[in-house]
């Protein structure tokens, strides 16, 4: 949880939250998203949904949570979850993991795809898209013609606001972070939008990714199975039961040798060692397939996958 913080602007201040709502808050967190929210989290916290309450035009975090149990309303139960998490991002984040895409990982691919195989890779909680684009522009840089091959990029969130932010493709300020002259002479064109310097992903580079939301809690509508999947400062949030629940996920949804690249922060936990085996920093790859558990909460999320 340590990056935590407001993610823009001042929200008006609502009311209070009480110790009952603090609790009723952090039920629903860790029952719909394993999300674990510590009593120092209360002023974060309220400053967040402060901003849902505004939204809703609702002045107490009881009627908020009133609606929130009683509409069974999937939307607001994700933008709930998503203003208890951050989308900080940027463009090759960690850069070890594109390198060993690169390097390790795109001589595998590009022998299954020579072979007549396909290739999917699943960018899991992609934030505003630059990961999901960073991986598209190192498989470019490194072999052009995969653009060309039965190659796809699944990008999803459970944010429907940085997907809207990644689907669009354009960048400005903070959000460029991480290009190199190169990297953006290469992969982006320029322009200058509503007062700002704008960057926009070049069509090659989108057309390898589609991005979906989805909640990593909830039922996953993908059928086939996965080459690698960068799933990196998302499990940060969630308590270790549900880490361990999305792990054994993971592995069940990748090829047998498939990766799997962590944030940071984060590590395999010691009940999945005999699924994953270590194969480079903060990553893994499988060593079996195992039958899928229920996710928990097992509800659908919106919007289509
Ligand atoms: C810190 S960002 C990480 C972005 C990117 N993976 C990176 O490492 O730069 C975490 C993202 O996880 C998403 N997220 C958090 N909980 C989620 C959940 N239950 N299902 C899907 N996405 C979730 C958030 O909306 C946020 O965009």
């Amino acid at each position: 949880m340590s990056e935590l913080s407001p993610i823009n602007g001042h929200p008006k201040m609502a009311s209070a939250i009480s110790d009952r709502a603090f609790s009723r808050i952090a039920a629903i967190a860790a029952r719909e998203a394993g999300i674990v929210l510590a009593a120092s989290k209360v002023s974060m916290v309220k400053s967040r949904l402060t901003r849902r309450l505004r939204a809703l035009k609702m002045s107490s975090f009881d009627d908020y949570l009133d609606f929130l149990e009683a509409s069974g309303d999937r939307t607001e139960m994700n933008n709930f979850i998503s203003a208890l998490t951050t989308n900080v991002s940027h463009f090759f984040r960690e850069n070890h993991h594109f390198e060993y895409l690169a390097g390790t990982i795109l001589p595998h691919l590009k022998q299954k795809l020579a072979n007549g195989g396909k290739v999917r890779i699943w960018s899991a909680g992609c934030s505003n898209g630059q990961e999901p684009y960073s991986i598209a522009m190192t498989l470019l840089k490194a072999a052009p013609d995969l653009a060309q091959k039965d190659l796809k990029i699944l990008a999803t969130d459970i944010d429907p606001e940085v997907l809207a932010r990644a689907k669009s493709g354009q960048y400005f300020g903070s959000l460029t972070t991480g290009l190199t002259d190169q990297t953006i002479a290469s992969f982006f064109t320029k322009s200058h939008q509503d007062g700002e310097d704008t960057l926009t992903v070049t069509p090659n580079v989108r057309n390898m990714v589609s991005f979906r939301q989805l909640n990593l809690h909830a039922d996953w509508p993908m059928k086939g199975k996965f080459d690698a999947i960068f799933c990196r400062n998302v499990v940060i949030y969630f308590d270790e039961e549900t880490q361990i629940r999305l792990y054994k996920r993971y592995a069940n949804i990748l090829e047998p040798g498939g990766w799997l690249m962590l944030g940071h922060s984060e590590r395999l936990n010691e009940s999945v060692t005999q699924l994953f085996e270590s194969a480079g920093v903060t990553t893994y790859k499988t060593k079996q397939t195992i039958s899928s558990p229920a996710p928990i909460g097992a509800h659908e999320s919106k919007g289509p996958v």
